[in-house]
């Protein structure tokens, strides 16, 4: 038996799409590179945003139209939050976030019985899967140490697809999943959660204990990255791993949303601009280069052109090293979605513009800033000629043609639309590796 899987949203959702090709691959079911010929397609949804969903609805038409005869089964936070719309697209079997780690028992059923089933039970399943293998991006692995989120954020919908209880992995599982992936060959490991701050706050420990602990006894691991972190939870011991530590990447992405207090205060977020910039300078004055990548809402209801400038004001300032923008999207049962001063759609797209334009300008300087300056990158794809690959801050760059996986040392030429363009140091050394 042959399937495709195909994954839409985040780090969470990738590292879980990883879990479900092992689960497959456990049943003895082949799970094919190309999404044709297959007797099974998956779907690994997200619903982040109406876009998020848009697309998920897509793939799972277009593999339906590829493989007409193939069980087509939705699973992920769309399919949790939404079960009756994908299969009115026509998915099979849609399921549930806790449902994903029993997909051969439903696929089994349906080739027995042939029989449509939607199941989405309680998302408070506990996570203690390890992954062994991490096939779409073969240098870097991610590790899913936390499942669930509290904060009730008012635009966002995690929550009531992920459960609000804090699930954490415990720290030797943890530690067994990473020496795992590492002596498998993966350079770099990415921590991630659903909530990733509050990690082990269920079972009396933290983030930095553990990222403390990791480096502690995987003595090769290359590096290790923290993925989407809120503000209130980066810990002055968090901050001082970064000084002391040489093998945790200099980097965090700390989603800000906005720049307005009032905006932050109606999305429910638990920081003021104050607090943000204060981390910041923290973290910048452990690296004066540390890379601050961030997330952005637009247009959120009540959301004025002062606040908005706001917004444009703080990324003048911080100057992230990159920003992810989201249109406001209204997501049903959230508390924003029935909040009054919609911003209108065409008022969004402009602001959108102008945020974008700003954002890879301060981007392209704090890039500028790094010209000259030594970096690690880890090559991921090589291409006629050129090979990109990312470093320790998360700058993409573009340099001579090295095998992928490899490790090299480089220094910073120039910046370019996306990265920099970088050279090879002392590039005899790094061939004979
Ligand atoms: N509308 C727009 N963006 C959203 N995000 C989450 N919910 C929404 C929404 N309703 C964005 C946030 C978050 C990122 C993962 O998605 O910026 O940090
Ligand atoms: Fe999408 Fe959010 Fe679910 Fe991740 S947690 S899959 S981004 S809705």
């Amino acid at each position: 038996m042959k399937a495709y899987v195909a994954f839409l949203g985040c780090k969470v959702n990738q590292y879980e799409t990883e879990l479900i090709i092992e689960q497959l691959e456990r049943a003895g079911i082949v799970v094919s590179p190309q999404p044709i010929n297959v007797d099974v397609c998956v779907v690994n949804t997200c619903m982040v945003t109406t876009e998020a969903e848009r697309q998920s609805r897509q793939v799972l038409r277009k593999l339906k139209r590829l493989n007409p005869k193939a069980v087509v089964i939705a699973v992920g936070c769309y399919a949790h939050l939404n079960p009756k719309s994908l299969a009115d697209c026509g998915a099979d079997i849609v399921l549930g976030n806790a449902e994903k780690t029993k997909l051969t028992e439903y696929i089994n059923n349906w080739f027995e019985t042939r029989k449509p089933i939607t199941f989405v039970s309680e998302p408070d399943y506990q996570i203690d899967q390890p992954v062994k293998n991490f096939l779409a991006e073969r240098v870097r692995a991610y590790v899913k140490v936390e499942d669930g989120c509290y904060e009730f954020c008012t635009y966002c919908v995690v929550p009531i697809a992920r459960g609000r209880k804090i699930r954490s992995k415990d720290k030797e599982s943890v530690l067994q999943e990473v020496r795992n992936l590492v002596a498998s060959g993966y350079k770099e490991i990415v921590i991630t959660g659903v909530n990733l701050g509050k990690y082990g706050q269920d079972t009396g420990t933290n983030l930095a204990e553990l990222i403390e602990y990791i480096l502690n006894n995987v003595n090769d691991v290359f590096r290790i990255r923290l993925s989407s972190i809120n503000v209130q939870d980066v810990s002055n011991d968090l901050v001082n791993l970064f000084k002391y530590r040489d093998k945790l990447c200099p980097h965090l992405h700390i989603p800000v949303q906005s720049g307005s207090n009032r905006i932050l205060k109606s999305m429910n977020r638990k920081y003021t601009v104050e607090q943000a910039v204060s981390l910041f300078e923290r973290l910048r004055s452990v690296d004066p280069d540390f890379s601050i990548t961030t997330d952005i809402i637009v247009g959120f209801p009540g959301e004025t052109i002062g606040d908005f400038e706001r917004t444009l004001a703080l990324i003048s300032e911080v100057k992230f090293a990159r920003v992810h923008a989201f249109k406001y999207s209204e997501r049903p049962g959230t508390p924003a979605s029935k909040m009054p001063q919609k911003v209108p759609s065409e008022e969004k797209d402009r602001r959108m513009k102008l945020l974008k334009e700003l954002a890879d300008k301060t981007a392209m300087e704090y890039r500028a800033a790094s010209v000259g300056k030594i970096r690690t990158v880890l090559v991921e794809m090589s291409k006629n000629g050129v090979s990109h690959g990312y470093d320790e801050y998360y700058v993409r760059h573009e340099l001579v043609s090295m095998k992928p996986g490899s490790l090299t040392k480089v220094v910073i030429r120039k910046p370019n639309g996306v990265g920099v363009v970088s050279q090879v140091v002392d590039l005899e050394r790094n061939m004979a590796q």
